[in-house]
């Protein structure tokens, strides 16, 4: 039986599909339907905004530890269903299914995280500059928070924003990648499973258009308190825009182009297998994916022939299976991917598979597993020979595609791994803490690894990027919950008198004259 998904606005299925139908198929199999989808509309996008201000003060009104228990619920419920989650992520993304495990663990960690902040939550207190005074700082919640996110982690991502937002006493409307529908509604399910009230977590299923023109009405409203997007660096720029004209800050987490440097002291068989999950990982399709190897000349024959071996064995195909990639995420970034495999150059050289382009009968992977003909395959590309001015060198390339590049000193090393402007995630690979260190205070990425890959942050550091990368917001740990509270200053005056802040407060006297003796 196919299953119907539809937006969840107030506890309700809104089927009445204002914005049309569409199908969910399964990459590694696009004759398999995942399931149909009613979609929603602008107005839609209004109505959840709508629900969740209603809801929104009844939820605040809930003690934090209460709340708190409600994502210990929750995290509960997706542990006891991580393996069916993790199973629909890899159909209908087409993520390996080791790989979902690891996208479903991130949410349930993220809730063991964000529990016991409901019992905390702090605030401060300040001491006064007066008499029988005292000062105090809370967090409050936001208010509304429109969270729209990328299907590439169809369930962690969201979860990043979901979990906290909630805990912190915000409603939420969740706009997820309407290449992933039936994984938004399953999250939901299980979110409002775990005992968040009605209309306090509503799901709007829309295409990007209908998304942004009802963000925008919402904003105009009044409904909108806050957003949160993960996605292209392009739509980041019109959400920012759209923000800034209501005076609002939004939570931007967009692409990358990032950087792993080996040093010349490097352990090269360690970097190449770094280098190989970071750059094929997901198919090359996570923000964090690595996207220039910057290596130095004196090692960079002996790195890529490593690197180059490992790439070449390592096995494509079924997601189900033990592979170190599956298909492209959805269609549309199959195509995109066509059009990225087009910066490849005249001195560039291109290694690590049996053929380039899309992997089919006619242009085989050795050693592929499952029907390539299913779904959408793409052969492993290294591009050897990047230098600085190419375009590959600037261009955020989601997909299995990696760009080689040499250097000569640590300086050109810092161009290659700055010079794009994007800001997120970048690695180096060696053994000297001085080049580490010199490399972290340099590069402008927000996440920095020594000696692991670009991608696999783990989920309760600062995740975010600066630069084309972000607007400097940070997601996750403690440090998320700025983007989710706001600070309010208290003080409270016990004298009975009024006392005027910076007139009447007390001095002391110094002698500032005073010099030791020569
Ligand atoms: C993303 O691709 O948007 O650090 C997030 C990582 C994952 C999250 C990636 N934990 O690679």
């Amino acid at each position: 039986m196919t299953r119907t998904v539809a937006s969840i606005i107030a506890g309700q299925h809104r089927t009445d599909a204002p914005g049309g139908t569409l199908t969910s198929t399964n990459p590694a199999r696009t004759d398999e339907v995942v399931g149909e989808v009613a979609l929603g509309d602008a107005g839609t996008f209004v109505d959840a905004c709508r629900a969740a201000k209603e809801a929104q003060a009844g939820w605040a009104a809930t003690p934090a530890p209460v709340r708190g228990r409600a994502i210990q619920q929750i995290g509960r419920l997706v542990e006891s269903n991580k393996e069916a989650l993790a199973r629909l992520v890899t159909r209908e993304i087409g993520k390996p299914y080791a790989e979902s495990l690891g996208e479903v663990q991130e949410i349930i960690d993220t809730c063991s995280f964000f529990l016991g902040e409901g019992r905390r939550l702090y605030g401060q207190t300040v001491p006064s500059e007066m008499h029988d005074k005292q000062l105090f700082t809370f967090r409050n919640p936001v208010g509304v928070a429109a969270i729209i996110t990328a299907g590439n982690f169809p369930v962690a991502v969201p979860a990043w924003y979901l979990v906290p937002a909630l805990l912190c006493g915000n409603a939420v409307v969740w706009k997820p990648a309407e290449y992933a529908p039936v994984l938004g509604e399953a999250l939901t399910e299980l979110f409002v499973h775990g005992g968040l009230p009605a209309g306090v977590l509503n799901t709007v299923l829309a295409e990007g258009p209908a998304t942004f023109d009802g963000l925008s009405q919402s904003l105009e409203a009044g409904l909108v308190d806050k957003v949160g997007f993960t996605g292209s660096s392009a739509v980041g720029v019109r959400i920012g825009e759209l923000c800034g004209r209501h005076l609002q800050n939004p939570c931007l987490e967009l692409g990358g182009k990032n950087p792993l440097v080996v040093m010349p002291d490097a352990d090269l068989d360690l970097a190449a297998e770094g280098a190989l999950f970071s750059g094929f990982g997901t198919a090359g399709q996570r923000c964090t994916s690595l996207g220039t190897v910057i290596v130095h000349a004196d090692v960079h024959d002996d790195f890529l022939a490593r690197f180059v071996r490992r790439t070449e064995d390592a096995v494509v195909g079924d997601p189900m299976r033990d592979v170190l990639y599956g298909p492209m995420i959805h269609e549309r970034f199959a195509q995109r991917f066509e059009d990225w495999m087009g910066l490849v150059e005249g001195h560039h050289s291109v290694h690590g598979s049996t053929g380039r382009g899309r992997i089919t009968a006619q242009n085989p992977r050795q050693g592929f597993v499952g029907d390539p003909e299913a779904g959408m395959y793409y052969h492993p590309m290294i591009v050897d020979g990047v230098t600085a001015k190419d375009e590959i060198a600037r261009t955020e390339t989601f997909g299995p595609i990696v760009g080689v590049a040499s250097f000569a000193d640590f300086e050109e090393a810092m161009d290659l791994a700055n010079g794009h402007g994007y800001g997120l995630s970048s690695a180096i690979y060696t053994n000297n803490p001085a080049w580490a260190f010199r490399f972290r205070e340099r590069v402008t990425a927000g996440m920095v690894s020594v000696n692991n890959s670009t991608s696999g942050a783990e989920a309760h550091l600062p995740f975010g990027g600066n630069g084309k990368s972000g607007n400097g917001s940070r997601q996750s740990g403690m440090w998320v919950l700025d983007q989710f509270t706001r600070w309010q200053s208290m003080n409270w005056d016990y004298a009975g008198k009024l006392q005027k802040a910076q007139m009447d407060t007390e001095d002391v006297t110094a002698d500032l004259d005073f010099r030791l003796p020569d």
